[in-house]
């Protein structure tokens, strides 16, 4: 049993009879179920602390923290910890958003929740929304403070309306902590560079190349062709600070007790504006260690556990999203391992399934996915995955050497093929990504580009073939089916609804023509949605069929995540197959990557309990699962299949 487990335990009815806590006592409770933990974790991390931190510091910091929050807030905490785990049902659906590209402003989201509410979004991610640099800000993931509204947003009472407004519509927001790094005008920044040797130990500063040059010998680069290099002179201070991503983000400096505090400070401004869920932004960076590659280490979990473990003290209605973009056998670990087993995140992003997901489409095959999503052990009980296809940021092509491997492919040339592939150097190849970030000297790079482009819409619209648009469609109706069916929450990005092509004008525009990360960072096309019901093209099909999924998704209980996904081996290997099950039902995915129709024997789909003719339907279409000559199911191209026993 987890921590979280353990808080629903201890205030449920079950347990409290007909004792009445009042949430204060109930905070104190948690504090002391808690407390053991916080301290190993602090202790661990900081072992030369001095015991003030937790006779008085962290104490009071809790107690202070939980005063500020909001009775509202404290209410649905108590009522979320009844529930359950309210974030694996399968009745959520969510999206992605850039609020001034998707709405204008908050105001204007306000005004487009029943869009949500007719597609059958019930979860945003909003990406940020607080004061940042003018010019270059990496769409905001530098931060001049973590809970200012920025004013081309609108203002704090836009947000607390909006965030009120969407509880009441049973919409839950999610929003960005950008843990590792605040921008270079962040207070603390600015008093660093006034030759403030406290705030300069906020950071990780030095008087000269030598220890940074020592990093340097492990540190990767994360965007090698626009911010090379991992530190950054400041001639104001004299110094060098560590700036992992761009320039103008400083990475903090959690080797220092005090950091964590103001973090944890920050972090419940945050959970106190009314958000449900944290994502915890490149939380793999957040400790760093010289002779590593500083990702993912131990550290690190540790800092997120006590993180989420004081978290859970004050808000436990509130939980954490671990955006961890790393090795498959890596992202589990951001749920909790051995002794934190279920205590680290509760949600992570499925960037596995993922990159997998377009590997199958270049590859037009699913054993890799197959062969890797079955090689990695299962998530801890009470967690979750968001399930997505494209995000904000690129593709990274993060598979398993030993699996490629396996596949009969080697590694390298592997990578080199579906960049390829992607990003239009392959004349036969439908898709139009653009290469990210590609680095000449180990010949890694990633893809940007919108869902429908690199499925082909975009250069099929531009040859005119029909057969072309509609096997883009199929594959985008494809993909989402296979988000929206697999266990976990689905994400969809804002404008793959309405099959949004890449938009180039970033290009123009100086602060993003470094990063074509905006390619697939669209503006809303609300003249689209406006003639979604009265055409019949492919913004159209897509939107429609995405609605219909949904609201069938919303309808299964065997869609809720209980680790209840089992992923079959084909004999096809165009075909991907997977399971999901419960006592009393099982519905099977069935999706085809190829552009000729596949086949599945009979023989193996009734080994496999799937039931054929007229005794199995196919949930999408409600056809029943006719057979060819009574042999084979015949599954068309880009063909995707919701099939349940009748
Ligand atoms: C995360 C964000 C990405 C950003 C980076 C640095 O990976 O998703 O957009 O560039 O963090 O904050």
């Amino acid at each position: 049993m987890n921590q979280a487990a353990l808080h629903q335990l201890l205030a449920s009815k079950k347990v409290l009879g007909e004792a009445k806590k009042t949430p204060t006592e109930l905070f104190h409770q948690r504090f002391h179920t808690n407390l053991t933990y916080i301290k190993d974790l602090f202790f661990s991390l900081y072992p030369a602390s001095d015991t003030s931190y937790f006779s008085k510091k962290l104490p009071e910091k809790l107690e202070l923290l939980f005063k500020e929050r909001p009775e509202a807030l404290k209410k649905q905490d108590l009522e979320r910890l009844q529930e359950g785990n309210w974030y694996q049902s399968e009745k959520l659906v969510g999206m992605q958003l850039y609020v001034d590209r998707f709405s204008k402003d908050l105001k204007g989201l306000q005004d487009r929740l029943p869009y949500f509410q007719d597609l059958g979004v019930n979860f945003l991610h909003l990406m940020p929304i607080t004061t940042r640099p003018n010019g270059e800000n990496d769409g905001g993931y530098a931060v001049n403070s973590y809970h200012e509204i920025d004013p081309r947003y609108g203002t704090r009472e836009d947000f607390m309306e909006l965030s009120q407004k969407a509880r009441e519509k049973n919409i839950f927001l999610m929003l960005d902590f950008v843990v590792n790094h605040t921008s270079d005008e962040f207070e603390w920044a600015k008093k660093a560079k006034k030759g403030h040797k406290k705030y300069q130990d906020y950071y990780y500063t030095f008087d000269d190349r030598s220890i940074p040059d020592e990093y340097e010998k492990n540190l990767p680069e994360i965007f090698p062709e626009s911010a090379p290099g991992n530190f950054t002179y400041i001639p104001e201070m004299e110094k060098w600070v560590m700036t992992v991503f761009n320039k103008y983000q400083w990475d903090l400096n959690y080797r220092n007790p005090e950091v964590f505090l103001e973090m944890l400070g920050n972090l419940m401004a945050l959970a106190n504006m009314g958000v449900d869920v944290i994502r915890f932004d490149a939380l793999a960076f957040l400790w760093k260690k010289l002779g590593t590659i500083s990702q993912n280490l131990p550290e690190a979990h540790t800092l997120i556990s006590l993180f989420r473990m004081c978290l859970q003290v004050i808000a436990p209605g509130v939980i954490l999203l671990a955006e961890a973009i790393v090795a498959p056998r890596n992202i589990l670990k951001y749920f909790g391992e051995n002794q934190f087993e279920g205590n680290e995140c509760e949600i992570a992003y499925n960037a596995s399934l993922m990159a997998l997901l377009w590997n199958s489409i270049a590859t037009k095959k699913s054993s890799l996915m197959i062969r890797s999503l079955n090689g990695v052990p299962n998530k801890p009980i009470d967690c979750t995955w968001i399930n997505y296809i494209r995000c904000h940021d690129d593709i990274g092509l993060g598979y398993d050497d030993d699996f490629v491997r396996e596949m009969g492919w080697e590694p390298f040339p592997h990578k080199q093929f579906i960049l390829n592939y992607y990003c239009g150097r392959l004349e036969w190849s439908p898709a139009k990504g653009l290469m990210f970030m590609y680095n000449p000297k180990n010949g890694d790079g990633r893809i940007t580009g919108s869902a429908a482009s690199l499925l082909g819409l975009e250069s099929a619209l531009e040859q005119k073939n029909e057969i072309s648009v509609s096997y883009a469609v199929d594959k985008i109706i494809m993909m989402h089916g296979i988000i929206l069916s697999f266990g976990g929450i689905p994400l969809i990005y804002a404008g793959d609804e309405i099959a949004t092509l890449n938009d180039y004008s970033f290009l123009e525009d100086e602060d993003f023509k470094n990063d074509s990360r905006w390619v697939n960072r669209p503006k809303q096309d609300w003249e689209v949605v406006k003639k979604l019901d009265t055409s019949n093209g492919p913004a159209s099909i897509v939107y429609k069929t995405l609605r219909k999924m949904i609201a069938i998704r919303k309808d299964q209980e065997v869609f809720a995540d209980h680790n209840n996904t089992v992923i079959h081996d084909t004999p096809n290997p165009h075909i991907f197959v997977f399971k999901r099950k419960d006592a009393g039902k099982s519905i099977w995915v069935i999706s085809n990557f190829d552009e000729v129709s596949q086949s599945l024997d009979v023989s193996w789909l009734l080994s496999n309990g799937i039931l054929t003719g007229e005794a199995s339907v196919d949930l999408l279409t409600g056809n029943p699962m006719t057979l060819n000559g009574n042999k084979d199911f015949y599954l068309k191209p880009f063909g995707h299949y919701w099939i349940t026993n009748v």
